[in-house]
């Protein structure tokens, strides 16, 4: 099988190149660009493209793709809200996932995000490398017997529930579906926002989770919340998340996604993006981290999806049928 793997980075390139040596029958041809309309016509004569989570892979793509004869699309993440997955099956491609590479490989950089905003120690690197060793604007909270309210309890937030557990907090969850193994109290969405002193989101992004956190449900909120979202940018309504920041009702705010991720505002640094970007005015505030969609950037993440990537091909070779198939639903 023939594969065009779009936006290729180094590192991906190393584990998938490292990975392949275990399946001869693949070849993989490295594209820098990023799939879109236009670059999805270089697929022409490959029967499987690659893509990644940043990928444009909606109704144009997928149309593109299946006038090149594309048949396969493997996405080498977990989250497919960037495919027209309606499309690709109306026109009889078969999209493939990698649903659960690493979920703690997500759940500690939520952690991670959690405590370093907590204790403002984004702050305290900068102030220290300039000789201020001042404490203004430091002071935290401690976890330790404070609530962690986990919005979905799929593999990502069951670990960030292990997590939470480790440093001594009482955890309650919402999920459409509850887990009945997963040793949390499950309570109303409302509930949650009351009670939690740590919100961090790992629901995926679907219509009805679309700006779960707005102005209403910020309201709902306790004062002084700290708020993670790693799970998908729209998940939270950016503009009364500003809001709300300015109202002070959060202690802190990590991201590690936000809604305008495509736009790519830390690569791109032309002012006019900067000035009217809504992320770079959250970057403004003290108390809020953002990081670059790296919750899955570990070394154990990157070879697990390369792994489940390669298998997928092919499973779909041998037309094996496996749950990391997306349907259109
Ligand atoms: P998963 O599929 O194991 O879990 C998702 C959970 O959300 C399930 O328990 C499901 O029942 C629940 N859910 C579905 N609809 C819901 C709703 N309306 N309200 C509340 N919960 C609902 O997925 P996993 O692997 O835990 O990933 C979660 C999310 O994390 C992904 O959707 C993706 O957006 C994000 N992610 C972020 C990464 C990063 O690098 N920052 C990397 C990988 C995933």
């Amino acid at each position: 099988m023939k594969i065009l793997f779009y936006d290729t980075k180094s590192y991906d390139k190393e584990s998938f190149e490292r990975t392949r040596e275990n399946y001869p029958e693949i070849e993989i041809k490295y594209l820098k660009s990023e799939l879109s309309p236009n670059t999805a016509r270089l697929a022409e004569g490959y029967e499987a493209i690659c893509a990644f989570v940043s990928s444009d892979v909606g109704t144009e793509t997928v149309e593109v793709l299946h006038e090149c004869g594309v048949k396969l699309i493997l996405l080498r993440c977990a989250g497919f809200n960037n495919v027209d997955i309606k499309k690709a099956s109306e026109c009889g491609m078969t999209v493939l996932r990698v649903p659960g590479y690493s979920p703690e490989a997500v759940a500690e950089h939520a952690m991670a995000l959690a405590l370093a905003v907590n204790r403002r120690i984004h702050k305290a690197y900068v102030r220290v490398r300039e000789n201020d060793f001042s404490l203004g604007g430091m002071q935290g909270i401690n976890f330790y017997q404070k609530t962690a309210g986990i919005v979905g309890t799929g593999k990502i937030g069951a670990a960030m529930a292990r997590i939470c557990k480790g440093f001594g907090m009482k955890v309650i969850a919402y999920d459409k579906y509850p887990n009945p193994n997963l040793d949390v109290e499950y309570v109303t969405l409302d509930e949650l926002f009351e009670r939690s002193d740590l919100i961090s989101l790992h629901c995926p992004l679907m219509d009805e989770t679309y700006h779960l956190v707005n102005r209403e449900s910020i309201k709902k909120m306790k004062d002084g919340v700290i708020l993670v979202n790693t799970s998908r940018g729209g998940l939270v309504n950016t503009q009364d998340l500003i809001e709300g920041i300015r109202a002070r009702k959060f202690l802190a705010v990590g991201l590690d996604v936000y809604e305008e991720e495509k736009k790519n505002v830390f690569e791109d640094r032309s002012d006019e993006i900067m000035e009217t970007s809504i992320t770079a005015r959250l970057l403004s505030f003290p108390n809020v981290i953002i990081t670059s969609h790296q919750g899955f950037f570990t070394e154990e993440a990157l070879q697990a999806i390369s792994e489940t990537t390669l298998q997928n091909a092919m499973d779909y070779v041998n037309g094996v049928h496996t749950a990391n198939e997306v349907k259109a639903s």
